[in-house]
């Protein structure tokens, strides 16, 4: 398109500025444009109709593609091959790619529909920034993120990630034996990446086997930063639903109204008990049995401090009406695993979040000694800020998630 009017140019100065060839000048001038034009016209067609997608707008759909991949369509930057669907979830769909450019294996989550709820919106927004300042050997990497339209206009985004084989849920669910040298590699680098996290002010809120990644060499990262938070300083509320039921932290079963980096600290504990086990270990319903599966497992001791946070009344009720309980022990729960093992298990899942191990100090347990030093294993360097509120309105939203997708293309700055 660009090079019409250069060759014009150059015709108006290889032509002598007579007067009387001004006319005949014209003349050839106009043709020669506009078969220019013409040609420059049907490659481009001929163009369109190779890659079987014509543009709406160009400059930026040029090098975009479109593929059905599970009924779902994908439309991406040419350099990513999609290969087939991983997965499927109520915010979009994940298949695996590969960058023709460098050959790496990536996988490609759209998140479809991003501004029908704005609180989804933001979700997609926290996602975008957190995954954008942390880089950590054990939280998985954000390569690339996708818009396949203008910044008035965009309604899905597409983030690529490094492609991992599996995750954990599926190694627990197979049959393949795990060792007690693979569940030490796995819980330490969960702490060492929950070290780093919580370090930098961040909560991931979500942690479960399945958004745990996992390589066949034993490496893991963790994943699915969509419900993080970073912690505000002053501890305000942070309220909201968070944690898939059967790793939530009994604080938030309990309706306390603050909680802090210390419900990782619970998952963790669900997840060390789901590998040692190879099953879930407290399976509940809802809220209620979910709180009666952990009171049964770690018992009842009125003398204790344990229930003195728990101020929501209904609930402090139900717990003062339960008599003394001993619980069942980890270790007969768990007898072939190492007793290092389940005294760590132990100090995870402790009922008052004050009193349960954060991962600094888990890190130094026993069970960590022969993998853990804390100069490879750093906390981070300071607390990440995301520099937005929860009340940002859509157009705010769009704007600020436009501008992260920037960081990763430069030249679309002007659409
Ligand atoms: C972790 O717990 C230890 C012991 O209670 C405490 O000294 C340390 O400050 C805690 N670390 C963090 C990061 O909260
Ligand atoms: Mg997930």
């Amino acid at each position: 398109m660009f090079l019409v009017p250069f060759f014009g140019k150059a015709y108006v100065k290889r032509d002598p500025e007579n007067a009387t060839n001004v006319k005949k000048k014209r003349i050839i001038q106009f043709l020669d444009h506009h078969v220019f034009l013409f040609c420059y016209f049907l490659v481009f067609l001929a163009m369109a109709m190779l890659s079987n997608n014509l543009p709406a707008d160009f400059g930026n759909k040029e090098e975009m593609r479109s593929y059905t991949i599970s009924n779902t369509l994908f439309e991406i930057d040419a350099k990513y091959a999609p290969m087939k669907l991983l997965g499927e979830g109520a915010y979009g769909v994940v298949c695996s790619s590969i960058n023709r450019e460098t050959s790496e294996k990536v996988a490609i989550k759209k998140i479809r529909n991003v501004f029908e709820d704005r609180i989804d919106a933001l979700r997609t927004l926290r996602e975008m920034k957190l995954l954008g300042k942390i880089k950590h050997e054990n939280v998985i990497e954000m390569k690339d993120i996708m818009l396949p339209s203008t910044k008035r206009s965009f309604v899905d985004v597409y983030l690529v990630f490094e492609l991992m084989d599996t995750d954990l849920e599926r190694i627990i669910r197979s049959p393949q034996p795990l060792s007690d040298e693979q569940c030490q590699c796995f819980i330490f680098q969960l702490l060492r990446g929950l070290k780093y996290l919580h370090s930098a002010n961040v909560i991931h809120r979500d942690l479960k086997p399945g958004n745990l990644l996992v390589n066949s060499d034993c490496e893991l990262k963790i994943g699915d930063f969509g419900l993080a938070r970073t912690k505000s300083p002053r501890g305000e509320g942070m309220n909201g639903y968070v944690v898939t039921r059967w790793y939530r932290a009994p604080e938030l079963l309990v309706c306390s109204d603050s909680y802090d980096a210390a419900i990782d600290m619970w998952s963790v504990g669900c997840i060390f008990a789901a590998i040692l086990g190879r099953k879930p270990l407290f399976p509940g319903t809802d809220s209620a049995h979910q709180l009666e599966l952990i009171l049964n497992t770690l018992g009842v001791n009125h003398d204790a401090d344990d229930f003195d946070f728990v101020t929501y009344q209904p609930i402090r009720d139900y717990i003062d009406s339960l008599p003394d309980s001993p619980g069942v022990p980890f270790a007969s729960m768990f007898p072939d695993a190492n007793p290092l093992a389940v005294d760590l298990l132990k100090k995870l899942l402790v009922f008052n979040p004050a009193k349960r191990i954060n991962a600094t100090e888990a890190l130094k347990h026993p069970y960590m000694a022969q993998l853990y030093d804390p100069l490879l294993d750093p906390a981070a360097k300071g607390p990440i800020d995301l520099g937005f509120d929860d009340d940002l309105g859509e157009d705010k939203i769009r704007e600020m998630i436009w501008e992260e997708t920037l960081c990763y293309r430069p030249g679309k700055a002007a659409l």
